[in-house]
């Protein structure tokens, strides 16, 4: 596996393969790598012939309150772990590679982000955008592939390469949970052990209010109140938002219509530590709907 740390190096490798026909699948990160960014890197593995992991923690999509300054950094660690997944070469650049002086250009995306952590955390998405298009000029990637874990940005990776013509396909895969059922995250690591152990609260809401759709909850403030209830168990949390909204455009319609797909997307804080989870349902049809009637003649 090779690090490299320069644009043009990265530019000058990627073409090189593409000359000899080799297909570019690249994984985004911020490094402290855990087994949810490793599932991406077998992931790649599955659709290119050489895997690009990115690992630089961008400082455009931070707030002024976040963790910048403090969030975790170990390339020699990151470099073994990427390494034993199937990553071939690691693109780590500098923040002055990136940005350099009298770097001037933004992106910002409208919508879609207008939302859920766009409201809570303003100008992120518009930082996450400049630096996937810096970094998907940089390794011209094929493949790209995000996790479900930050379902909003995913929606926000979409919507620019659509916009934009960008001519990488993006691939999203699962998220990795820890055995009682936490999404894995770099800022678990900020939690003390008895916190980390009670955070599952997050992933038992989320499946209480999936379990409640499957029953035939359509009524979008009744599923959130489940979420909401299930959260307060733990009265030290903090909650941002307990939501559901149709997966593809995050619109919140005051019912779910009968086969919709919807996200279920929640972010507390526990102290100081942001955590945000979300999962996927689709909304059951009625026993009695034609479409139900339908869908079974469809299917035998
Ligand atoms: P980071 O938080 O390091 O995450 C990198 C990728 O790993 C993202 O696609 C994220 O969704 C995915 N990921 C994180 N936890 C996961 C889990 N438990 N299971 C599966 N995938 C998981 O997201 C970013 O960095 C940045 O915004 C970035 C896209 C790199 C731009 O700076």
């Amino acid at each position: 596996m090779e690090i490299i740390h320069s644009i043009d190096i990265a530019q000058e490798m990627s073409m090189n393969l593409k000359k000899k026909g080799k297909k570019i699948a690249f994984v985004p990160t911020m490094g402290a790598l855990h087994q949810g960014h490793l599932s991406l890197i077998k992931k790649a593995k599955e659709y290119g012939d050489i895997v690009f992991t990115s690992i630089f923690v961008n400082p455009t999509q931070f707030g002024i309150n976040e963790d910048f300054d403090s969030y975790p950094r170990n390339l020699e660690r990151d470099a073994k772990l990427a390494e034993e997944a199937g990553c071939d070469v690691i693109f780590a650049p500098s923040i002055n590679e990136m940005y350099p002086k009298n770097f001037s250009t933004n992106i910002s995306i409208d919508q879609i982000t207008e939302k859920f952590e766009g409201t809570h955390r303003p100008g992120h998405f518009d930082g996450v955008a400049l630096i996937v298009t810096k970094l998907f000029n940089a390794v011209l990637a094929d493949f790209a592939v995000f996790g479900q874990k930050d379902y909003q940005q995913t929606l926000v990776v979409k919507r620019l390469v659509n916009d934009l013509n960008i001519p990488t396909e993006i691939i999203i895969s699962p998220t990795v949970r820890e055995a009682n059922g936490l999404a894995m995250s770099s800022r678990n690591e900020y939690l003390d052990p008895e916190t980390r152990e009670k955070s599952s609260i997050i992933f038992k809401a989320l499946i209480e209010a999936k379990h409640v759709i499957e029953q035939g909850e359509k009524d979008r403030k009744i599923i959130n109140a489940h979420m909401i209830k299930k959260i307060k168990e733990l009265p030290e949390t903090k909650i941002q938002y307990c939501a559901s909204a149709i997966a593809d455009t995050l619109e919140e319609p005051k019912q779910f219509m009968p086969g919709e797909r919807i996200v279920l997307l929640i972010a507390i804080h526990m102290g100081t530590t942001k955590l945000i989870d979300n999962m996927l349902v689709t909304v059951p049809f009625d026993r009695d709907s034609e479409k139900f009637i339908e869908g079974n003649i469809f299917n035998n």
